[in-house]
């Protein structure tokens, strides 16, 4: 079975087909980083325009790097929320209307699950079921995976998205959009013993998290130094990295401890961050535990995890109309199981 996935809920088109005996056959990512640049943030409506320009050319492109003619695709997939309106509208009419020219299905994916299948488009896939600890620019969530479809939110960030602390903490700095890498990268050259900020919510029980007290104390220290120079920035970087990656391991911890489940997965965005691999990665192992995640380039938005995600539901025979249909909220909790 061979699957088009495609992915435009926020600043990324992409474009991937995912082929069930041979795996990614093709997997295009064009980003509108330079457009959104100036801005410090996505700006919706130049972001839809740029989907409408681009996917139906990336779409030509993947058929024919895989050698592939419509005839040869069985169905497609396209991101159907959440995310910004607009940009979802441009993914999936142009899915249904390739739907309706092929005679072929298309199905609305979650962008969440699709993060979450990410994983096991590697070597070593998970098995249910796992926590998932869901890490992007919109989301912080730890769930309870059963099995594909059949998510129990077990806690969420009650403000700010750790992604979203990491691009606000950037901005704060003066460093470039998105933040996370810009932070991490700036944070390497810190020193950990300079700041300590608080890792918030670790006190109380519960699998919740909160970002933005944190956020507000990083804004608190910048204010209080007279320049902000190199040195500053590596250092408050590297504390407020400290800060997000040691809360996020309080709570994974704690949700394995409660759950008796020895299996972690993170997925999104940050989980790209290689100190939050490091630190997850000798929490799971003292812990008897595994940790997955997917490959670097797989961790923020693309195509493959959406043509992923359509294959697993695709091939069990889930249908829907071709009525154009995105929903810019949506709880990964209320999928339908597979
Ligand atoms: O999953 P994603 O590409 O888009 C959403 O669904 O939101 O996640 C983007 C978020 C941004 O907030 C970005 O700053 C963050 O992921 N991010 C990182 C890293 N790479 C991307 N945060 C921390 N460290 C990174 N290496
Ligand atoms: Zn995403």
């Amino acid at each position: 079975m061979k699957v088009i996935g495609i992915e435009t809920s926020c600043d990324e088109t992409g474009v991937a087909i995912y082929d069930s005996n041979k795996g990614l056959i093709a997997d295009l990512l064009y980003s509108q980083i330079q457009l959104h640049k100036d801005y410090g943030g996505v700006v919706p409506e130049i972001a839809s325009r740029d989907h409408i320009r681009k996917t139906m050319p990336m779409i030509h492109e993947a058929l024919v790097m895989s050698n592939c003619s419509p005839e040869d695709i069985d169905g497609i997939a396209y991101t159907a929320g959440p995310g910004l309106i607009g940009a979802l509208l441009v993914g999936s009419s142009i899915a249904k209307s390739l739907a309706l020219a092929w005679g072929i299905p298309a199905l609305g994916i979650h962008h969440m699950e699709g993060h979450l299948l990410a994983a096991n488009l590697s070597d070593e896939p998970p098995s249910h079921p796992f926590i998932a600890l869901l890490v992007s620019g919109g989301h912080t969530q730890l769930m309870r995976c059963e099995n594909y479809g059949n998510y129990e939110l077990l806690g969420e960030s009650v403000d700010d998205a750790a992604g979203e602390a990491f691009d606000k903490v950037a901005k704060m700095l003066g460093l470039g959009y998105p933040g996370g890498p810009e932070v991490a990268k700036a944070a390497k050259k810190g020193d950990h013993n300079r700041f300590t900020f608080p890792r918030p919510m670790t006190n109380k029980p519960g699998l919740n998290f909160s970002f933005s007290g944190l956020k507000t104390f990083v804004l608190n220290t910048i204010n209080d130094l007279e320049h902000l120079e190199g040195t500053d920035i590596a250092d408050i970087a590297c504390a407020f990295e400290d800060a997000v990656v040691d809360t996020i391991r309080i709570k994974c911890e704690r949700a394995l401890k409660q759950t008796g489940l020895n299996s972690l997965v993170i997925a999104g965005g940050v989980s790209a961050n290689l100190c939050l691999r490091d630190v997850l990665g000798m929490m799971t192992s003292k812990n008897d535990c595994k940790l997955y995640y997917p490959e670097t380039n797989l961790c923020t938005d693309n195509g493959a995890m959406i043509a992923y995600a359509g294959y697993q539901r695709l091939s069990i025979g889930q249908s829907e109309s071709l009525e154009i249909k995105v929903r810019p909220r949506w709880p990964l909790n209320e999928l339908v199981a597979t």
